[in-house]
């Protein structure tokens, strides 16, 4: 049993790309709910019209969270960027473990230091939770500069090895109702991405 939270401050970072991605991915192992607790609903509207992926549920709102970590096998939970904290911090007190997506870029890696100050709040009444960033819409390693480096090497919270690099598969899968496992030969490098951070955080 995992459960797995995709939370940042920071819009647009692609909370709810890897969410469904990662839900998908674990979907091929067990019976997985993935909760959309962002009031948005990115999520919830994707699955109104996405084919049928097997073994994975949509649900909507933090109430299923408690539920979900009891009857599914594999719980993933995307939630909403900054102006909802509030929401993310029940979220976190609630699951094993937290991936913050970041783009590889100076103003989303400064703004993770509250991310991180969030997460030791959590903390203190779920001590074993566990944390990663993840670079998301990255370059080629070889693209980033030194600077860029040093300045991941300061983060605050521990960087998974794995970086997700920008695809347009993640894009065309959306728009096709599908995750990048429905994809194909199109979506095998993001497949490989999605699959590297599962064993990373030590899911089977
Ligand atoms: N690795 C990627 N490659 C290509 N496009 C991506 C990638 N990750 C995310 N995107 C695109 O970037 C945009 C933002 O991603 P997403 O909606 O997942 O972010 P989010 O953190 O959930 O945003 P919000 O804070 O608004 O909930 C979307 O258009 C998504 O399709
Ligand atoms: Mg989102």
């Amino acid at each position: 049993m995992a459960s797995i939270a995709l939370a940042n401050l920071k819009g647009g970072c692609g909370k709810s790309t890897l969410a469904l991605n990662i839900a998908a991915g674990l979907a091929q192992r067990g019976r997985v709910a993935l909760i959309d607790v962002d009031p948005q609903g990115a999520l919830a509207h994707w699955a109104e019209w996405a084919s049928d992926i097997s073994g994975l549920s949509v649900l909507s709102g933090l109430d299923n969270l408690h539920d979900a970590k009891a009857s599914f096998d594999h719980v993933v939970v995307d939630c909403p960027p900054s102006v909802d904290w509030n929401l993310t911090g029940k979220v976190l007190e609630a699951v094993e473990m937290v991936l913050l997506p970041v783009i590889p870029s100076p103003l989303d890696l400064w703004a993770t230091h509250d991310a991180a100050s969030a997460i030791h709040r959590a903390r203190r009444a779920n001590p074993d939770l566990k944390a990663w960033l993840v670079q998301n819409q990255a370059e080629k390693r070889s693209a980033l500069s030194d600077a860029m480096a040093k300045v991941l090497d300061q983060q605050p919270l521990p960087l998974l090895n794995t970086a997700v690099r920008r695809r347009a598969a993640y894009r065309l899968a959306l728009l096709e109702g599908k995750s990048v496992y429905q994809m194909g030969a199109r979506g095998r490098e993001a497949v490989i991405e999605i699959e590297s951070i599962l064993k990373e955080v030590s899911v089977k």
